[in-house]
C-alpha cells in the first residue's frame, strides 16, 4: 500500500520520500512503481518524459528523520495499534509543527492513534483502496480532534491525486469495512449453515447483485486473517453481537487457510 500511495503522490507532482523499517521493502516498492509506470509507457498512456519526472520525484529515505522535511506524512505500516502509536509518537517529535500526520489504517481508531501525539488536531485518516493507483476512492477520516482546516487541506490534496475523497467520522470500520465485512461474514455464515455452497453463494452476489466479485472470492483476496481482524475490531468497538465473526472464519484462520496468499481459503489457488 505504501508504494502505491507514493506512486500516486509522485504522479501528481509531489516530492515523495519513502521510508520502511526494512530497506529491502522500500527498494521493492520503488521497483514495483518502476515496473507499473514502464507498463504504462509501453501502452502509450504515459510519456517517457513523464515517467522520468515521476521517478525523479521519488526518494528512498534511509532514516525516519526524513520526516523533518515533510508537510504531509502518510503512514502505511502493519495494522497494529501499538506499532502505529509508536510511529506516530516518533513522527510527532520529528516533524515540523505544521506537518499533518495521516494514517492509511483500514480499521483502527484515528482518535486513539492521535492521542499519543501533541497535535491530535493534525492527525487524520487517509484510507486508500487496493490497488492504490487504480482505485478512485479515499475515505478521509476525521479524528475527534481533527480541525476543519486540516480536513479541508487533506480533502483538496486527495482531489489533486485525481482521487475521490469522502468524509467519514471516526467509528469502527469507517464506512467501507463496516458495510463490506459484515456482508462477507454473512456469506461465511451462509456457507457454515449449509444454505448453499461456495460457488453458488458467489454466483448469487455476482449475477443477482451485480457485484464484480463474489464475497467468498473477495474474502480470499483480502486475506481471511484480515477479515477476521476487522470483524473483531467491529465486534469489540461497537460491543454488538451482530458483528460476531462466524466460527467457520475463525476455524479457517486457525488452520492457516488465509486465502490467496496461502493457496487455500474458501477456494484453492496455485501458489
Ligand atoms: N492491503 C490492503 O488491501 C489494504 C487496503 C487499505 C488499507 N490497508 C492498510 O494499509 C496498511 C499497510 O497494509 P499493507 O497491506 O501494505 O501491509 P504490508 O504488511 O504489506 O506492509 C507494511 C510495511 O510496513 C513496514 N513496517 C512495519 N513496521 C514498521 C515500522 N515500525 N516503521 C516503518 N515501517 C514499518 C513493513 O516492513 C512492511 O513493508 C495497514 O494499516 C492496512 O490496514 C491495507
Amino acid at each position: 500500500m505504501g508504494a502505491g500511495i507514493a506512486q500516486v503522490f509522485a504522479a501528481s507532482g509531489y516530492q515523495v520520500s519513502l521510508y520502511d523499517v526494512d530497506q529491502k521493502n522500500t527498494q521493492k516498492g520503488i521497483e514495483g512503481i518502476d515496473k507499473r509506470l514502464k507498463k504504462q509507457v509501453g501502452k502509450g498512456s504515459l510519456s517517457a518524459k513523464e515517467y522520468e519526472e515521476i521517478m525523479e520525484r521519488l526518494h528512498l529515505a534511509n532514516e525516519i528523520t526524513a520526516a523533518q522535511k515533510a508537510d504531509l506524512i502518510v503512514e502505511a505500516v502493519v495494522e497494529k495499534m501499538e506499532v502505529k502509536q509508536a510511529i506516530f509518537a516518533e513522527l510527532d517529535s520529528l516533524a515540523p509543527s505544521h506537518t499533518v500526520l495521516a494514517t492509511n489504517t483500514s480499521s483502527l481508531p484515528i482518535t486513539e492513534i492521535a492521542a499519543v501525539t501533541t497535535r491530535p488536531e493534525k492527525v487524520i485518516g487517509m484510507h486508500f483502496m487496493n490497488p492504490v493507483p487504480v482505485m478512485k476512492l479515499v475515505e478521509i477520516i476525521r479524528g475527534l480532534a481533527t480541525t476543519d482546516e486540516v480536513y479541508q487541506a487533506v480533502y483538496e490534496t486527495t482531489k489533486k491525486l485525481n482521487k475521490t475523497p469522502v468524509e467519514v467520522h471516526d467509528f469502527p470500520g469507517f464506512v467501507s469495512n463496516r458495510i463490506l465485512m459484515p456482508m462477507i461474514n454473512e456469506a461465511v455464515f451462509t456457507l457454515y449453515e449449509g444454505v448453499a455452497n461456495e460457488e453458488d453463494i458467489d454466483q448469487v452476489m455476482k449475477l443477482g447483485m451485480n457485484h464484480p466479485m463474489g464475497p467468498l472470492t473477495l474474502a480470499d483476496f483480502i486475506g481471511l486473517d484480515t477479515c477476521l481482524f476487522i470483524m473483531e475490531t467491529l465486534h469489540k468497538g461497537f460491543g454488538d453481537d451482530k458483528y460476531r465473526p462466524c466460527p467457520l472464519l475463525r476455524k479457517y484462520v486457525k488452520a492457516g487457510w488465509l486465502g490467496r496468499k496461502t493457496g487455500k481459503g474458501f477456494f484453492t489457488y496455485e501458489t
